[in-house]
């Protein structure tokens, strides 16, 4: 099982960036975490951060046949980007968006998310821990799926013995 973690403009500058908002905790700190929670339940896990839009699309392109799962904060991108919600859209790998803050307590240009009606869920307003949140919730879904192909597999076996 992979998990790809993809992070969009800003979230590098985590832990210097108006702490008030997003919390003194660093990126790799966060995804350091999310790598324990990941080699505990033996999935592979993928980190990529970009502040570029097309570089985010590439990415989410590539996990097509390749991840099983995709956790995103698409930052600004999310209230803008056309392009990363067909991404997101076209490889139909489940996804969970994720948000330090709570988006709606917010200016209101962020109360809209482009991307969240085509993710599977969305956390928000968890601080670092939302990613954690979509850690649990990833493996929770990809659990589900699992064990719904392992038994289309076994009735297909039955049907042609
Ligand atoms: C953010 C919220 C966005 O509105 C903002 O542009 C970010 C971070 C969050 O995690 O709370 O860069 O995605």
């Amino acid at each position: 099982m992979k998990i790809v973690v993809i992070q969009g403009p800003n979230l590098n500058m985590l832990g210097i960036r108006e702490q008030n908002i997003y919390g003194p905790m660093k990126l790799e700190d966060i995804h350091q975490q999310m790598k324990t929670f990941a080699e505990q339940n033996r999935i592979d896990i993928e980190f990529f951060q970009s502040n570029l839009e097309g570089e985010i699309v590439d990415r989410i392109q590539e996990c097509l046949g390749d991840a099983d799962g995709i956790i995103i904060n698409p930052a600004a991108y999310t209230h803008t980007s056309i392009a990363i919600r067909d991404a997101i859209s076209a490889v139909q790998v489940p996804t969970m968006e994720v948000h330090l803050s709570n988006i709606h307590q917010r200016e209101e240009f962020r109360h809209k998310s482009l991307t969240a009606p085509v993710c599977t869920g969305q956390i928000i307003g968890m601080g670092p821990f939302g990613y954690h949140l979509a850690m649990v919730g990833m493996t929770q879904i990809l659990n589900e799926i699992q064990s719904i192909k392992q038994q289309q597999q076994a009735q297909m076996a039955q049907q042609k013995a």
